[in-house]
């Protein structure tokens, strides 16, 4: 029954339903969320976020605010990523949602290909794979460079074939922070006439300031001839609240096919330009609002905060004994791991950085790659990267103290024999009892995601997939108690 409680209870509750959150300010959550580290800019999202909360993006002309701050948006990031005359673009929910939405609009502008594939550097973020799953278009999955991280183009250009609808770079990738090689990749994807989109969720409210200080960095967006549609996200690098990208596209022709309109049924006439239909205008308003308010000056310093953050980091780990940065990273992401040799396992670092207040997300081994530990600098983070280096070092030893994870042989030999279409309730809970999660309430997860990270890490990919939405399904569980 849903008892109704007072609104000091309510707030209370709130509050108190997040100290087992992740902090979302302050610097030391090193995934998941951006720190401008600007209190006002943040209230003023804040502010529009609720002021906007009940508006409906359903309908454009309805809520001609939306559209006008859409557009606003829509031509300050087409100026900041080069993008000439005519390109347009959609305001979305987030990166997978700009990259579902480039994926179906290649694939419906070819109806004539009847099995459409997409070229991918291996690298290339899980959203174009969960595209894949959705609209059925199969990935062309083209292995990167083993030392930088970056995409191979004249193995991506080999890839590309009469079936092809969309080539892919990133700038940068998610997992090493690389930037690939967009020129040679889109150069590529034109000379076959194929459609190039350049996934710059990270780094397209990065990369132009960045550019204006070091003109050595590689071009990477719609200046690249090639490119046709970019994804860039403003709840990542222009610091707005959650809910934010945008999908551009060099010409209203390269959209046409993203648009859902139907008239057969007895209701509105529905025309929608992202995957949702009803949506809130908050995090739109929230998205204008802060990007306003920090300014083009605003980016240009905190992307330069960032970038400086990143090169000591990097010599930093680098001078560590025992770690190592992976690939070449170029922005604000790094990834680091142990150094073949050392005693401790990366999985144990992040449990005991954790233990110190840092988060930094665990990456499983891929390819050539190592597993890593995942950071994302923020700006709020950088004044605080001493203190980090101070508790990196700590962990360190602490991890070197615990030593190499081991497994318990009975579970290897299981993982390899799992079938992973059939991971069935009791296969399950066999080896969360083996894991030593199961607790009075079923699965219980431990403060230390250590044997988590090390059962996953241990597993090939199909495994994987099954076994976090075997957790994930656990977790979700509604517990069903009287009140
Ligand atoms: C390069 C890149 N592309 C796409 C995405 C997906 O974005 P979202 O989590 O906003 O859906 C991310 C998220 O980290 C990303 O880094």
């Amino acid at each position: 029954m849903l008892i109704m409680i007072s609104p000091e209870a309510i707030r209370s509750a709130l509050t108190s339903l997040r100290q087992h959150d992740l902090p979302t300010h302050g610097g030391q959550t090193l995934a998941y969320v951006y720190d401008s580290g600007l209190a006002e800019a943040d209230a003023l999202g804040r502010e529009a976020l609720a002021a906007y909360g009940s508006t409906n993006g359903l309908d454009p002309t309805a809520f001609p605010s939306l559209l006008a701050m859409e557009q606003d948006l829509v031509t300050l990031a087409a100026d900041l990523l080069e993008g000439p005359e005519g390109t347009v673009g959609s305001f979305t929910s987030g990166g997978t949602e700009s990259i579902l939405l480039a994926v179906v609009a290649a694939r419906d502008a070819h109806p004539e290909i009847t099995e459409p594939t997409m070229v991918l550097p291996s690298s290339a973020h899980a959203a174009f794979h969960k595209a894949a799953h959705y609209f059925g278009v199969r990935p062309v999955l083209v292995p990167v460079d083993a030392d930088t991280g970056r995409a191979v183009p004249s193995a991506m250009a080999a890839a590309i074939d009469a079936k092809t609808v969309l080539v892919v770079g990133s700038a940068p990738s998610y997992a090493h922070g690389v930037l690939d090689p967009i020129s040679e990749i889109a150069a590529a994807a034109a000379v076959r006439g194929v459609r190039c989109h350049v996934d710059a969720c990270i780094g397209g409210w990065l990369l132009p300031y960045l550019r204006r200080d070091d003109p050595t960095l590689e071009p990477f967006s719609f200046e690249v001839s090639g490119v046709t549609s970019m994804s860039v996200d403003l709840h990542k690098y222009a610091y707005t609240p959650k809910g934010a990208s945008l999908l551009l596209h060099r010409s209203p022709e390269l959209r046409r096919a993203q648009y859902f309109s139907s008239a057969r049924w007895p209701g509105y006439t529905m025309i929608n330009s992202t995957l949702q239909s009803t949506k809130s205008g908050g995090p739109l308003a929230a998205a204008w609002a802060v990007t306003r308010s920090i300014g083009d000056h605003g980016y240009a310093a905190l992307a330069r905060q960032v970038h400086e953050g990143l090169q000591l980091l990097i010599k930093a780990v680098n001078e560590n004994a025992e770690l190592r940065v992976v690939g070449e990273p170029v922005t604000s992401l790094l990834a680091l791991a142990v150094r073949d040799g050392a005693a401790l396992d990366v999985f144990t670092l992040a449990d005991e950085l954790q233990a110190r207040g840092w988060y930094t997300q665990p990456q499983l081994h891929f390819e050539h790659f190592p597993a890593t530990l995942h950071l994302s600098l923020s700006a709020a983070t950088v004044p605080r990267l001493p203190a980090f280096l101070d508790a990196l070092h700590a962990s360190v030893a602490a991890a070197k103290a615990i030593g190499s994870a081991r497994l318990p042989p009975a579970l290897i030999a299981q993982l390899a024999e799992l079938n992973s279409d059939e991971l069935s309730d009791a296969v399950f809970d066999g080896l969360v009892q083996v894991l030593g999660l199961s607790g009075p309430a079923g699965l219980e997860l431990p403060e230390r995601m250590g044997s988590i990270n090390a059962l996953l890490d241990a597993a090939p990919a199909r495994v994987r997939e099954a076994l976090l939405v075997g957790f994930v399904d656990r977790l979700s569980r509604p517990v069903r108690k009287q009140e």
